[in-house]
């Protein structure tokens, strides 16, 4: 069967594949990094160039930010057409000591690929690349219709996208997307992600007096905007893990009892996740499971903070200003800017008197719900069970890909497949990030088969 024929081709081209994955990764591609333009350019241009060779029609669209890469290979009339989204930007790389290898260097041990993007998401987009080349060289020709939709702007909220999907609507329409930038249930127990969270990603910025001061002679005078913001950072959360911001849960939809029970009889691994993380305790709202509290319930973190002195030793100083960065993850129906606004609101509203705040919003995205009855799923799950060679289990996911509600809200397509090679422990957005190159394979070959099955 023609099948078998393409996954000896993937067989025959291992070493190959590999190679070119390492030459992917070498790429500095960090988006939010304006430094790393050029790198991000070089990524797509890498890419462009790949698809080019393989027969592609290819354009790398110039955007405000970084370029987005369209591709097509439509000479099936009659046939499907599937869109394949992926990213080829990255997140920072610090802090840089605690790598083994450097996030750049590549290098293969223990059977993964260390370095930046290798799971997030330059591993996972190369197996559908590759998938598509050994079809082509197998069969000369494809069982359907493909599009990729590849960018360099995912880490950093893809701004240029709505515009993007509005000028390009005609060339991107598509019967169905595959995305491949999130994880298996755990390794060795693939899954379908019908779910997302979305996330609102704000900057507060407290100020106080207009220039840093002596600690002793204005200290009790002035209020201190760090320990301004902190007292308003504490506020923010309750110790039972609620977020503390008036109406924040006003739009949650609340979990059915039958995806409940459906979550229950998940395998999922406490105490390993605990080992893996290194703490002896997981937080959050005690009437939900942690995977409930991971996937399906919203929640707020800080996620960075400054402010005054923090070097070397010691300076008495009451600074001018301090800032913090906040995420809010968010589940189905909450809306990004309505929770900022709440936000900022509640922070107005508890400021105390001496200093000023400005709430500033740098990125988000909606949360996502996939109809797992779609005719695509089933082509998924078989496309799995034959590249995996066990079934999946379905899921949601804790993360976000700001992507999939674009693609339904304009371009109008529904059938988004989210289908993760990655495992939970891959490190994405941590030191040491990796990809197994076992998962690597049989995400390609899942690649292969569900391009058949979808042809069908
Ligand atoms: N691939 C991730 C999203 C993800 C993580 C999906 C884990 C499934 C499981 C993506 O690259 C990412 O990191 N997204 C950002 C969103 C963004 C707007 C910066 C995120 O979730 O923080
Ligand atoms: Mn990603
Ligand atoms: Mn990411």
């Amino acid at each position: 069967m023609e099948l078998d024929y393409v996954f000896w081709e993937l067989e025959r081209s291992r070493q190959e594949r590999i190679s070119e994955l390492v030459e992917l990764l070498s790429i500095e591609s960090v988006s939010t990094a304006p430094e790393k333009r050029e790198e991000v350019r070089k990524a797509g241009l890498w890419l462009s160039e790949k698809l080019a060779r393989m027969g592609f029609e290819v354009g790398l669209l110039e955007t405000p930010g970084h370029p987005v890469l369209l591709a097509s290979h439509c000479k099936r009339k009659g046939k499907p057409t599937v869109l394949i989204y992926g990213h080829f930007d990255v997140q920072p790389t610090d802090p840089e000591e605690e790598w083994v290898s450097p996030p750049f260097v590549p290098q293969v041990r223990d059977g993964c690929v260390y370095a930046r993007g290798a799971s997030d998401d330059k591993g996972q987009l190369l197996t559908h690349v590759h998938a598509v080349e050994a079809i082509l060289k197998r069969s000369g020709e494809l069982p359907l219709n493909v599009k990729f939709l590849l960018e360099g702007e995912e880490e950093i909220g893809s701004p240029s996208l709505p515009t993007l999907l509005e000028e390009r609507k005609g060339d991107l329409a598509a019967d169905c997307v595959v995305i491949s930038d999130g994880c298996q249930f755990r390794s060795g127990i693939p899954a379908i992600t019908y779910g997302l969270r979305g996330l609102a990603y704000v900057e507060i910025e407290v100020e106080g007096p207009k220039l840093d001061l002596h600690s002793g002679s204005y200290g009790g005078l002035v209020e201190n905007p760090i320990n301004a913001l902190c007292s308003m950072l504490a506020r923010l959360k309750t110790p039972e893990g609620k977020v503390a911001i008036p109406g924040f849960y006003d739009d949650v939809i609340p979990l059915e009892p039958w995806e409940r029970q459906e979550i229950k009889e998940l395998p999922f691994d406490e105490e390993g996740v605990k080992e893996y993380l290194g703490v002896e305790w997981l937080v959050g709202e005690s009437e939900f499971t942690p995977l409930e509290r991971r996937w399906a319930r919203p929640t707020l973190d800080v996620n960075g903070i400054w402010g005054g002195f923090s070097g070397k030793g010691a300076k008495t100083v009451i600074p001018a200003r301090a800032g913090a960065k906040v995420s809010m993850r968010l589940v189905p129906r909450q809306v990004p800017s309505r929770v900022c606004a709440l936000l900022e609101a509640y922070l107005q509203e508890m400021k105390p008197r001496g200093v000023r705040i400005k709430v500033r919003a740098i990125n988000g995205a909606d949360p996502v719900i996939i109809d797992r009855k779609l005719p695509q799923i089933q082509a998924a799950f078989k496309a799995i069970e034959r590249g995996f060679g066990r079934p999946p289990v379905f899921i949601r996911e804790g993360g976000s890909i700001p992507v999939v509600n674009m693609l339904k809200n304009y371009l109008g397509i529904e059938a988004i497949l989210l289908l993760g090679w990655g495992s939970p422990e891959d490190g994405a957005h941590s030191p040491n990030e990796r990809f197994s190159l076992e998962d690597f394979h049989r995400g390609t070959k899942t690649s292969v088969a569900l391009l058949y099955e979808l042809a069908r």
